[in-house]
Parts: C-alpha cells; sequence; structure tokens
C-alpha cells in the first residue's frame, strides 16, 4: 500500500517540483573548526536509530480514538454541531482530524529531508555539510515513522497549502541562510511543540512513541539552525537582517492562521465554514496555537533578531512571554523522555520473555 492509495481527497498530484537557482558549493578549507557544531555532528552520529527495531510497530492506534486523544483537543468539541453527531459521525471526525494532523507531520518531513539536503549542498563550510548530512538522514528515517503510523490510520490528506507556500519560499529561496530561518527555526520550533502535544497529551502508547523518538532527533535540528545563524547574522548589515526579521514575522503569522483543516470537514459533509469557526473561537486551539511559539521564540531572540519588528509581532501574537524559555533545559528534557520511553519498552520486553520461559505462564 502506498500513502497515495489512502489519500482522502481525489487528484492529489503524484509529486512537487520546486525549480531551484543556487550554487552548489564545495569547501575546499575542509573547515571544520567550530566545536559546537562538530559536537552537535559527534551526537547526531551516535543518536541515530532504527525506526524498524526501535518502534514497537505490533501496537496498534485505537478504532474510536485512533490516538486516544483528549476530546477538547478537536476544534468543534462541545459546540451544538457536535452534539448534533452520531456516534459514527464522531468516530469519523476524530479519526480525520487525527489523520490530517500526523499527515501534516509525514508532509512536514519531507519537506525537511529536501531542505536538508538542500543545505548539504549549498552551506560554505564542512562542519556545516557534515551536521546537515546527518539531518539528512534523520529526516529520511522520520518519514519512515510517520509513514507507517499513517498506514495504521488507513486514511491520509496532502500537504495544507499554508505548509506547502512556506517550504516553497525556503526551497527557492537562493540565500542559504532562509532556508534555515523557514525549516530549522520556525517549522521544525513549531513541529518540536506539535509532537511535545501528542506526545504528552495521547494516551496510545504507539502515538507517544513515534512522538518521542523524532522530537529526540528535532531538538538537534533546531540546534542546528540556532548554532549557524547565531554565527552568520552579526556579519550582515542592517537592512539584510530587517529582511531576514520581515520574513520571519510573515512566516509566523502564516503558520499560525492559517493551520485550520477545511479539507477535513468537506471530506465529511460537514459545513465547512461553521467549522472553522468553531475552531477560530475554541479556547483550547487558542492556548494550542499560543503553546505551539514556545520553541520558537527564545531561539530567534538568541541568533540576534530581535529587532522592534519582531518584538512587535510576538507582543501582538501573545507570545512574546516565552522569548526568556530555556530551550536548552527543554531539550535535554524531551532527550530524557525518549530514554524513558526505551527503558519502559525494555521492561516490557522483559516481562513478556520471563513469561514466555516459565512454564506455568506458558500453558
Ligand atoms: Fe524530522
Ligand atoms: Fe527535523
Amino acid at each position: 500500500m502506498l500513502i497515495r492509495d489512502i489519500y482522502a481527497v481525489p487528484n492529489v498530484d503524484p509529486s512537487w517540483h520546486v525549480p531551484q537557482t543556487y550554487d552548489g558549493i564545495f569547501d575546499f578549507n575542509f573547515d571544520t573548526s567550530r566545536e559546537t557544531l562538530m559536537h552537535l555532528y559527534q551526537k547526531g552520529k551516535d543518536m541515530q536509530w532504527d525506526a524498524l527495531k526501535r518502534i514497537d510497530w505490533d501496537l496498534e492506534l485505537d478504532p474510536e480514538n485512533p490516538m486516544q486523544m483528549p476530546l477538547e483537543a478537536n476544534p468543534i468539541y462541545g459546540t451544538p454541531l457536535w452534539d448534533k453527531l452520531s456516534k459514527q459521525d464522531r468516530i469519523d471526525l476524530l479519526t480525520h482530524g487525527q489523520a490530517w494532523n500526523i499527515s501534516q507531520f509525514l508532509q512536514g518531513e519531507q519537506g525537511a529531508l529536501i531542505c536538508a539536503s538542500k543545505i548539504v549542498t549549498q552551506v560554505p563550510t564542512m562542519d556545516a555539510k557534515f551536521y546537515a548530512a546527518t539531518q539528512t538522514m534523520d529526516e529520511a528515517r522520520h518519514i519512515e515513522a510517520y509513514e507507517k503510523l499513517q498506514k495504521k490510520f488507513g486514511v491520509a490528506y496532502p500537504m495544507t497549502a499554508p505548509l506547502q507556500e512556506l517550504i516553497n519560499d525556503a526551497l527557492k529561496d537562493s540565500r542559504w541562510d532562509i532556508t534555515y530561518l523557514a525549516m530549522q527555526i520556525v517549522i521544525e520550533g513549531l513541529a518540536l511543540a506539535a509532537f511535545a502535544t501528542i506526545r504528552d497529551v495521547a494516551q496510545n502508547p504507539l502515538a507517544q512513541q513515534v512522538n518521542a523518538y523524532v522530537m529526540q532527533d528535532e531538538a538537534r535540528h533546531v540546534m542546528f539552525g540556532r548554532l549557524s545563524l547565531r554565527d552568520y547574522y552579526p556579519h550582515l548589515s542592517d537592512a539584510e537582517r530587517d529582511e531576514r526579521e520581515e520574513f520571519l514575522v510573515d512566516a509566523c503569522y502564516h503558520m499560525r492562521d492559517r493551520f485550520q483543516g477545511p479539507e477535513i470537514y468537506e471530506r465529511l459533509g460537514l459545513p465547512v465554514k461553521e467549522c472553522v469557526e468553531y475552531g477560530e473561537q475554541s479556547e483550547t486551539i487558542k492556548m494550542f496555537r499560543t503553546f505551539l511559539f514556545q520553541r520558537i521564540v527564545p531561539v530567534v531572540k538568541d541568533i540576534g533578531l530581535w529587532g522592534p519588528r519582531i518584538q512587535k509581532a510576538y507582543t501582538d501574537m501573545g507570545v512574546i512571554g516565552f522569548a526568556d524559555m530555556d530551550v536548552d533545559a527543554l531539550h535535554d528534557q524531551d532527550d530524557s523522555i525518549a530514554k524513558d520511553f526505551d527503558a519502559r519498552q525494555a521492561y516490557v520486553e522483559s516481562v513478556i520473555s520471563e513469561g514466555k520461559g516459565d512454564p506455568v505462564a506458558a500453558e
């Protein structure tokens, strides 16, 4: 089965072509002098994992609420429309809503794969090429994991227009740092918060595992963007930094305001406009949208794009309070939570194998 076979909407393009105009750069100095980047590269090599082996794919999703998410996470939960839905309609809405969510992760992972490989080609120094090469491999493994999870839903959605527009901007821009800004800072920063919601709120063990393990790598990817841009931006002129700030402000509003999933309601025959409006008014969705910026704002401040334009936008979005968040502590926590999942899995396996060796249990 291919993902193509389970798309919930008709006529999804089989491929997407993004024309490129940039130089592929060789580094004949073989410059690997930045210790922080080389340290991150070493971590990237040491912490590769195999989605086939690390995740227990015998685990299943729940037939009525696949990732066992709280009902409040659905944008129309608690509205008069929700009250009118039959039990089966609610199951369909939960299944399609969650499948749409995981589909955006899957589609975004392919975006990350292509962006990381663009960075390998285009970034001028060898240390950054080294790290981006490990990220490229990470993203391939993430696609593998989310693709397997997606198939358990039996339904998938194409990349939404806002995500596609931002990835397009990241890829077609000939300046290498714009790719970092769009992918490592905005998209991966948002993804970390979105993955964390499922890891911490979903009750389904398979959904928890996949997101916890992917997060362990994503935290490193955001760090890569942060280290690379923190070195680079002080060398730019004020006018050049202004352009980056403008790009960032647009990208943040774009991702916050346009992620509504109207195609889900259309597919299920629900009133699209009404459902989107319910989503806009939902207190849970508003809180989630604010939380999405928890990992982005402190990183933007750290890379030195902290002019009045950015600060005004983040104040307007109600996310400026995240500016002094300790992202390193969050990343350490992501790492230890993933290791806890490993420990729990190892414990379950040891109990099962002891059970098999026990003649009473075997009867
Ligand atoms: Fe990824
Ligand atoms: Fe990533």
